[in-house]
C-alpha cells in the first residue's frame, strides 16, 4: 500500500497525526515527510521482520542517499492493532508520539520549517490523518 498525499504543507508547530491498523504479516511500514518520495526529512519506518531487523524503529532521511540511521528499542506495534503516530517539528528536530505515549525525536537534517510532502507505505491500513 502506498497513499501519498501531495498538495499538503506541514509547517513546523503544527501536528500531524496517522491512525491506522497493522495488518497481519507486516514486516514494515514507513511514514515519510519531506519534499518528495525522494527527498525525504523523516523516514519512520517500525519493522516487524526486515532485514534481519525485528521490532525495532528504523528513522532516516534521504537527500540523493540514505543518511545515519537512528534506531528507537521500544516497539509499541502489533500486528491486526491500531495504531497512531502524532508528528511535529521545528527546524531542528522532529518529534514524534509513539502508540505507548512515548516521545521518539530524529533531527531535521534539512532544516527546513515546512514540508508538501507525506506518503504511508507497507501493510497498514491507514484510517484517519488530522493536521492541525
Ligand atoms: C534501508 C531500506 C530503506 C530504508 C533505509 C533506512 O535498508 O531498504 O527502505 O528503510 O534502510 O535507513
Amino acid at each position: 500500500m502506498v497513499l501519498t498525499v501531495k498538495d499538503m504543507t506541514f509547517k513546523a508547530g503544527q501536528e500531524l497525526s496517522i491512525s491506522g491498523k497493522v495488518k497481519s504479516g507486516c514486516e514494515k511500514f514507513s511514514i515519510n515527510i519531506g519534499h518528495d518520495a525522494d527527498n525525504i526529512a523523516l523516514h519512520f519506518n517500525p519493522r516487524f521482520c526486515y532485514n534481519g531487523d525485528t521490532n525495532i524503529i528504523v528513522c532516516n532521511s534521504n537527500q540523493g542517499g540514505w543518511g545515519e540511521e537512528v534506531r528507537e528499542h521500544g516497539f509499541p506495534f502489533q500486528h491486526d492493532e491500531a495504531f497512531k503516530v502524532t508528528i511535529n517539528f521545528n527546524n531542528e528536530q522532529f518529534y514524534i508520539k509513539l502508540p505507548n505515549g512515548t516521545m521518539m525525536s530524529f533531527p531535521n537534517r534539512h532544516g527546513d520549517d515546512a514540508f508538501n510532502h507525506f506518503d504511508v507505505r507497507g501493510d497498514v491500513k491507514v484510517e484517519g490523518i488530522k493536521m492541525k
